[in-house]
């Protein structure tokens, strides 16, 4: 994505950036995004869910700040964002996440970017030392590949898949689109879902 012309405007007048010595001031649960791109999910999840805190992350400044500049327009409380890589969380979070959310992750089909994936074996490390209690994952994907090597690495290192759905939009489960989502589910695309838990921490 291109810069956005008032992109460092936009940054830095960011009154919601997370900061770990802040945090969100109450003993609400805190659920992440990873990859929030340019926000839906995340604003609209924050505004069904108020006492549920979220924290979207996301690599590129220039996709954050499409998101600021839409979450700005409400002044939401139980919603901040974060600029970086997510294989850095454990630098910001210790022991304080209930839920990571993987929307629409990027699929990086090939086999020598494996370890990119936000499902790899690498990634699952770091968000072990994140979560609070046990660790939970929900993913949503309209890409075939990525998701069939989600399934397997999330039960390789041992997670209970529960619930797996290839047709999310069929369902009763309550949903918030997001931008990838609605762009692929208008074409035609089913949108997969899975939610799994970690119940033993020996692995
Ligand atoms: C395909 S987009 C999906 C965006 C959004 N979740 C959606 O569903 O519309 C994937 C996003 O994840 C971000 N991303 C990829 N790898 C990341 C990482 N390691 N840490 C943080 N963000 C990442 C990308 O910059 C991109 O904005």
């Amino acid at each position: 994505m291109r810069n956005p012309k008032d992109k460092d405007e936009i940054l830095n007048s960011c009154s919601f950036f997370y900061d770990k010595e802040v945090g969100f001031e109450n003993d609400n649960p805190i659920c992440l995004e990873i990859g929030m791109g340019k926000g839906d999910f995340l604003l609209g999840m924050a505004l069904n869910n108020p006492n549920i805190n979220y924290v979207g992350v996301e690599k590129y400044s220039s996709v954050l700040s499409v998101a600021i500049k839409k979450i700005r327009e409400y002044d939401l409380p139980n919603l901040k964002v974060l600029n970086m890589d997510a294989a850095l969380l454990g630098d910001i979070f210790k022991n304080n996440i209930d839920t990571i959310y993987l929307n629409f992750s990027d699929p990086w089909p090939k086999k020598r970017h494996a370890k990119r994936r936000l499902t790899s074996d690498v990634f699952l490390k770091v968000y072990d030392g994140l979560f609070t209690g046990i660790p939970h994952i929900i993913m949503k994907t309209d890409n075939d590949n990525l998701f069939a090597y989600s399934l397997e690495s999330l039960k390789e290192y041992g997670y209970t898949l529960d619930r797996v759905e290839y047709d999310l939009h069929k369902t009763d489960i309550s949903n918030v689109e997001t931008e990838y989502e609605h762009k692929f589910s208008s074409k035609g695309v089913n949108i997969k879902f899975l939610d799994a838990k970690k119940y033993s921490r020996d692995i």
